[in-house]
């Protein structure tokens, strides 16, 4: 890859070097000719298993596109954040700072990606979001270096409220994990169930990663409202579909949630799942041939069903592909850069989608049903639904 403009910016570099004795580790690196791509994902923990598929997606968009990104390889760095937002910054800056990547790719955990939005606020690093929903992140602080390509927290629960009073459950408790991400997708929810003449007659919590759910469960029980609303999503939501059948709620107070409490989980919740009601903004059952040569070139390759999360790692990597292909390889050329990213339509498993102002996806969202341990479409809950992008000064 020796285009003209990547020969004229390193020569840039090294007059700028000769002249101020540093930088040197910045020549190397471009004269090393690879792309540098930081994975910041959860490898441990409750999120462990969502960080597998974000990266196994990711690899694969990659691959299918000959494995490089604008002519260059790619050389990979990785970071397990374990989901802990007290090493969020200083994990960040190890791919940053340490690894010097061209890109960082993550991460699951919304409080974990507040300390990835101000390195890369602080640094410019192009920061690809492949979940974490933090509203920040393309609100108040969103960034022109900074694309997601999943969701707000609010988003998949802004299609929920009116489809359970549809149902007709008009009194329902909200349970979840009490932070950013749970926070938000209630707000998500309250918004959409009172517009539609929904009562939430009580908001119940616990820390994450918790799961010791059996007071709540029982509390729910004593409520006894005409459906419950949640958001739990990897381990801990498998664990709570299993808890809500054992304490003999399933089958009597209908269980709804953001559609995060369904993905990835359906083997390990096994029967106690059937039934379950989610919003989100992809199936497995989605009939398009795009989603349906996805999903078996995935099983092939990683022997494993993908999930909402290999969708989302995957359209990362389409992302990422797209922006590099259009600057040929020269990331540092971020203009062009920015604009291809901010007018890409990502032809995703989940249906094309593009990037609102502040970056975020326009999409779809699904109403869906477990049957057989798939996610079933029901109906559209939401048709191209945008974030708010409220407080984004580029919006
Ligand atoms: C988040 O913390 O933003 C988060 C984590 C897991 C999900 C969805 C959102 O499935």
């Amino acid at each position: 890859m020796t285009s003209r403009r990547i020969v004229l910016s390193r020569s840039a570099a090294l007059i700028g070097a000769a002249s101020t004795g540093l930088l040197l580790p910045e020549i190397a690196r471009a004269q090393s000719g690879k792309v540098r791509v930081g994975l910041m994902l959860p490898y441990t923990g409750t999120f462990a298993q969502l960080g597998v598929a974000i990266e196994n997606g990711v690899r694969m968009a990659i691959d299918e596109r000959g494995g490089k990104l604008g002519g260059r390889d790619i050389e990979w760095f990785k970071v397990d954040d374990e989901s802990d937002p007290s090493k969020g910054v200083e994990n960040a800056s190890k791919l940053v700072q340490r690894d010097k990547v061209d890109v960082l790719i993550g991460t699951v955990h919304s409080g974990v990606q507040m300390g990835i939005q101000k390195v890369a606020r602080d640094s410019g690093v192009l920061s690809l979001i492949p979940n974490a929903g933090v509203l920040a992140a393309t609100r108040s602080l969103c960034a022109p270096n900074v694309f997601r390509t999943s969701f707000t927290n609010s988003q998949p629960t802004l299609a929920l409220g009116k489809a359970m009073v549809d149902r007709g459950h008009k009194k329902a408790v909200w349970i979840t994990w009490k932070y950013a991400a749970g926070n938000e997708a209630f707000e998500g929810f309250k918004e959409s169930y009172t517009a539609a003449g929904g009562t939430i007659v009580k908001e119940l919590g616990l820390p994450f990663p918790n799961v010791e759910f059996q007071a709540l469960l029982t509390e729910i029980a004593s409520l006894n409202p005409d459906a419950v609303a949640c958001f739990f999503a990897g381990g801990g939501a498998a664990k709570f579909i299993r808890d809500y059948a054992a304490a003999g709620l399933k089958g009597k107070i209908p269980l709804y949630g953001s559609g995060f409490l369904t993905e990835g989980v359906l083997d390990a919740a096994g029967p106690a799942a059937e039934g379950i009601i989610t919003t989100m903004h992809y199936s497995d059952s989605l009939d398009t041939p795009r989603n349906k040569a996805f999903r078996l070139a995935y099983a092939k390759t990683f022997r494993s069903q993908p999930d909402v999360y290999a969708v989302q790692g995957y359209d990362t990597g389409l992302l990422l592909s797209q922006g590099a292909a259009a600057v040929k390889g020269d990331l540092s050329a971020k203009p062009a850069l920015y604009k291809a990213l901010e007018s890409a339509v990502i032809d995703s498993p989940r249906g094309k989608w593009t990037m609102s102002k502040s970056h975020n996806p326009i999409q779809d969202i699904y109403l869906r049903q477990v049957e057989n341990k798939e996610n079933k479409v029901i109906g559209i809950a939401a048709k191209a639904l945008a974030d708010s992008g409220a407080g984004c000064k580029m919006a």
